[in-house]
C-alpha cells in the first residue's frame, strides 16, 4: 500500500457536517434552542481534515472554534438556514454527516415587535422544521450520507428505523442510558450502525476520540 496515501487516507475527498444547535426566532430577542454544544461535530470536522479532507462545517451558534486550513466554517442560525446551506454543498462532497440537534419545530409566525408580558398565558404556535438528513437521503447519488440518532427508549430499533427511513447508509447511536454520553458532556459513547443492519459498539470515551472512531468507520467502508 502507497504510505502517503495510507496517512491521509480521505485526500481529494470532500466533507460536508451540520454541527450545534439551531436557533428559532420567536421574535427579535427571543428563540427555542437546546443544549447541543457542537463539540461533536467539530471533533469530526478536525477528525477528517486531519486525514487529509476537505471539510464543509455548517454551524448552528456555538461557542467552539476551529482552526485549520482544510476546514471551511459556515456559520447559521434556524434549521431553515441550515438546510439551505446543506443543499448548497451536498452536490459537491463525498461524504456528509449530519450531526446538528436541528430544532425539530419553529414558531408559525415570528413577532415583529418584542412580545409584552400579560398576565395570562401565552400561547405560541409550532410549525415543523424541514428535516435536512431526510431530504440529503432522498436527492442521494454517490454520497455515503451518516445521521445521528438521540433516544431514550428503543434506541436501536428506532436508530434502525431512522436508518431506513432518511436512506442512509449509516447512523451513530448516541447511547444517553450510559452517564457521561450526551450533549453537555466531554465523553460519549455510541453504537454505528450500517445500512446492512451491522452493529458496531464502542467504549466511552472522548468525543474526540469518538469523532476519530466514526472517521475511521467510514473510511473502511468507503474503500
Ligand atoms: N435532522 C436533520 N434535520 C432535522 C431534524 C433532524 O437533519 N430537522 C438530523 C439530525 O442532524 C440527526 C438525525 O436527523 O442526524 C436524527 O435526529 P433526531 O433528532 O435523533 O431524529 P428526528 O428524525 O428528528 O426524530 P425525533 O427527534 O422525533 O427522534
Ligand atoms: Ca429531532
Amino acid at each position: 500500500e502507497n504510505d502517503v496515501l495510507s496517512k491521509l487516507p480521505l485526500k481529494g475527498k470532500k466533507l460536508l457536517l451540520t454541527a450545534g444547535p439551531t436557533y428559532e426566532a420567536i421574535d427579535p430577542v427571543r428563540f427555542i434552542g437546546n443544549h447541543s454544544s457542537g463539540k461533536m461535530g467539530f471533533a469530526i470536522a478536525k477528525a477528517a481534515a486531519n486525514l487529509g479532507a476537505e471539510v464543509y462545517l455548517i454551524s448552528g451558534p456555538s461557542h467552539q472554534q476551529i482552526q485549520h486550513s482544510l476546514v471551511h466554517r459556515i456559520d447559521v442560525v434556524s434549521a431553515e438556514d441550515m438546510y439551505k446551506a446543506a443543499h448548497t454543498y451536498f452536490k459537491e462532497v463525498d461524504i456528509a454527516i449530519l450531526s446538528a440537534a436541528v430544532a425539530d419545530y419553529k414558531p408559525k409566525n415570528i413577532a415583529t415587535q418584542k412580545i409584552k408580558k400579560t398576565t395570562s398565558a401565552l400561547e405560541i404556535e409550532l410549525a415543523p422544521t424541514k428535516d435536512i438528513l431526510a431530504s440529503l437521503g432522498e436527492i442521494k447519488k454517490n454520497q455515503f450520507l451518516v445521521g445521528f440518532a438521540l433516544e431514550t427508549n428503543n434506541e436501536l430499533a428506532n436508530a434502525k428505523e431512522k436508518l431506513k427511513r432518511k436512506n442512509l447508509d449509516a447512523i451513530v447511536l448516541n447511547s444517553l442510558q450510559d452517564k457521561g454520553a450526551g450533549f453537555a458532556t466531554d465523553t460519549n459513547k455510541i453504537t454505528i450502525i450500517d445500512k446492512d443492519l451491522n452493529e458496531k459498539t464502542f467504549e466511552l470515551k472522548s468525543k474526540v476520540e469518538v469523532a476519530k472512531d466514526i472517521i475511521n468507520e467510514i473510511i473502511r467502508k468507503i474503500s
